[in-house]
């Protein structure tokens, strides 16, 4: 393999990486396994990507790990899933201390099983003064819901006075998000070879620079971020310039 770590320019690195992990059930099918082999399997690159985020010096890392929709899946799915969160949240809250690493999370989490609220929650409090990468967890997630609650949380300050209507710029939208105060992302990756974005961040990736890998997500290792790094370096983003104004 490439050695792509040593081709990134650490004068131009996204600030932020948001990442749509997918192919844990085709990964585990392929060796005839469940499709909870694949998910457990997906923590480590799980680790291996907030590992490589930490070090390269970037200042957010947006997983989606589970969708609004996700909850339509089999219950034994559903559940297995969740206990693995817990499980993986309890494990892992040390080495995001010893990393710098500050926890987020983002989604409807009034639809969460209670213990994975609480234990999610205590890991934020635990990292919320490390200063390095924060992680941002995209659990119970999806963009419509958030453009939704946005809106009704708008309409409710305008109607108690809190803001006036003329005030609403997209500056102020932003701050509805779940993400306010987070800058959009500048890269999103989706593996597995699937090229949509199944409802993830539809607001924050108006300018994002899209990469899509068919590396199934228990497969891609810190190379593979690496690579995708690399690759949006290569490109000229401009922002609906002439590629001569961003040049001069
Ligand atoms: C991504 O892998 C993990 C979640 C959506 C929770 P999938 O479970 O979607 O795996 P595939 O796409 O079926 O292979
Ligand atoms: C998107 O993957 C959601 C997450 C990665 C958490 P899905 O596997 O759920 O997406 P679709 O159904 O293929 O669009
Ligand atoms: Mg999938």
């Amino acid at each position: 393999m490439n050695n792509f770590k040593e081709q990134i320019n650490l004068e131009n690195l996204p600030s932020h990486v948001a990442i749509i992990m997918d192919g844990n059930g085709r990964w585990a099918k392929k060796q005839g396994k469940l499709r909870l082999f694949g998910h457990n399997n997906g923590v480590s690159s799980v680790r291996a990507v907030t590992e490589a985020s930490a070090e390269l010096g970037l200042k957010y890392l947006t997983l989606y790990a589970f969708s609004t929709e996700n909850w339509n899946r089999p219950q034994d799915e559903v559940n297995g899933l969740m206990k693995l969160l817990i499980q993986t949240i309890e494990a892992e809250t040390p080495t995001l201390n010893k990393n710098n690493v500050r926890l987020l999370s983002i989604g409807d989490s009034s639809r969460m099983p209670e213990d994975v609220n609480k234990r999610l929650q205590a890991c934020i409090k635990t990292t919320e003064n490390n200063t390095g990468l924060t992680l941002i967890l995209a659990l119970s997630y999806s963009s419509r819901w958030e453009i939704t609650k946005a809106t009704q949380d708008i309409a409710n300050d305008i109607a108690q006075g809190i803001i006036k209507k003329e005030e609403i710029t997209e500056e102020l939208i932003s701050n509805y998000m779940c993400t306010k105060n987070i800058p959009d992302p500048e890269l999103l990756i989706r593996t597995s070879g699937e090229y949509r974005i199944s409802n993830f961040l539809l607001w924050q990736i108006a300018y994002s620079e899209l990469y899509f890998t068919d590396v199934l997500w228990p497969d891609f290792q810190k190379e593979d971020l690496y690579k995708a790094i690399v690759n949006y370096q290569s490109r000229e983003r401009r922002f609906g310039k002439t590629s001569e104004q961003i040049n001069k």
